[in-house]
């Protein structure tokens, strides 16, 4: 099991594994580790959320458990749930000889339990990294029963007692911002907000990620998107979208990023109708007029 030993360390090691963190992250992700705390991640989509508790798994070498969260989910596909077809064939086979009292002790033991993520996670044998992905999708009835899960790393079952961690797992929270989380929930994390990268961070994921690039067209390309996302866009581009623009250019076998190479192909980084027409607007024209980017091309 590789372990971070410090902030340094931590950053190198999400190198290794294709994450290019930068300061904050580095720092969230070792204090974390150290503290036993976990980390909630806030910050728009597609800046490398969930990407950070997944290579937070492969630095460490610890399994990745991952609960997805949407509107509607119960504790009964996040903790556990009774497995009660089995309950009801132990019933069956047993209810002749033995009495009720005799049968509810057996079909309440962990035999007939369905894990779901969370209890798979406590009760790994191996310390592993619990990704909780999305949070701000689940309503506040859902948070309030992560609260004994985060804070004392144990779930209360009613017909069995308490499951207390073997392993205190590295939990990362994730959310959209799509609304404001509870102050109880945010006081037992560390708190990582994710905005877009920087000019220079960015151009290196985007080589990570599309190494065969030429390196002056992956610069102009971060130069438009973060010329795009200055603009007041329904959706601005992320990382995830400048990615997938890379990796078209590439197949394209484009040599430059001009007004019609935008024209052709910014509906990968746009999604709008109306955010179309803005950008081939806005951006379209200083490509033609050669106002951005000729110096680095
Ligand atoms: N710092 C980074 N280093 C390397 N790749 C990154 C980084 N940040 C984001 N990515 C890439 O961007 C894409 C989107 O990231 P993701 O984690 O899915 O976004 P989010 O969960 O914030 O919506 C992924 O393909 C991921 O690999
Ligand atoms: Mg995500």
């Amino acid at each position: 099991m590789a372990e971070l030993q410090s902030v340094d360390h931590v950053k190198a090691r999400l190198g290794e594994v294709g994450y290019l963190a930068d300061e904050p992250a580095a720092l969230v992700s070792y204090l974390a580790a150290q503290l036993g705390k976990p980390i909630l991640v806030e910050g728009p989509a597609g800046v490398g959320k969930t990407e950070l508790a997944k290579a937070l798994s492969r630095a460490t070498d610890r399994r990745l458990i991952r609960l997805q969260c949407y509107e509607g989910l119960d504790e009964a596909k996040a903790l556990y749930e009774w497995n009660y077809r089995k309950q009801l064939l132990r019933i069956q086979t047993e209810a002749q000889d033995a009495g009720w009292e005799t049968v509810k002790e057996d079909i309440f033991g962990e035999e007939f339990l369905l894990e779901r993520p969370l209890l798979t996670a406590i009760s790994a044998k191996d310390p592993v990294v619990l990704l909780i992905d999305e949070i701000d999708k689940t309503d506040q009835e859902f948070e309030a029963m992560l609260l004994e899960l985060l804070s004392d790393f144990q779930i209360s079952i009613p017909e069995l007692g308490v499951i207390e961690a073997r392993s205190r797992p590295i939990v990362v929270l994730t959310s959209n911002n799509s609304r404001e989380l509870t102050e109880a929930l945010k006081r037992r994390c560390l708190y990582l907000w994710l905005d877009y990268p920087d000019a220079e961070r960015e151009h290196e994921i985007v080589r990570l990620h599309a190494p065969d690039l030429p390196d002056a067209v992956a610069r102009r390309l971060v130069e438009v998107v973060h010329m795009v996302r200055n603009l007041d866009l329904k959706k601005p581009p992320s990382i995830a979208e400048s990615i997938d623009w890379a990796r078209a250019l590439l197949l394209l076998g484009a040599e430059d990023v001009d007004e019609s190479m935008l024209q052709h192909t910014m509906s990968i980084i746009v999604k709008h109708r109306t955010d179309l027409d803005m950008v081939a607007e806005r951006v379209g024209v200083k490509l033609t007029d050669g106002l951005i980017g000729r110096q680095s091309a």
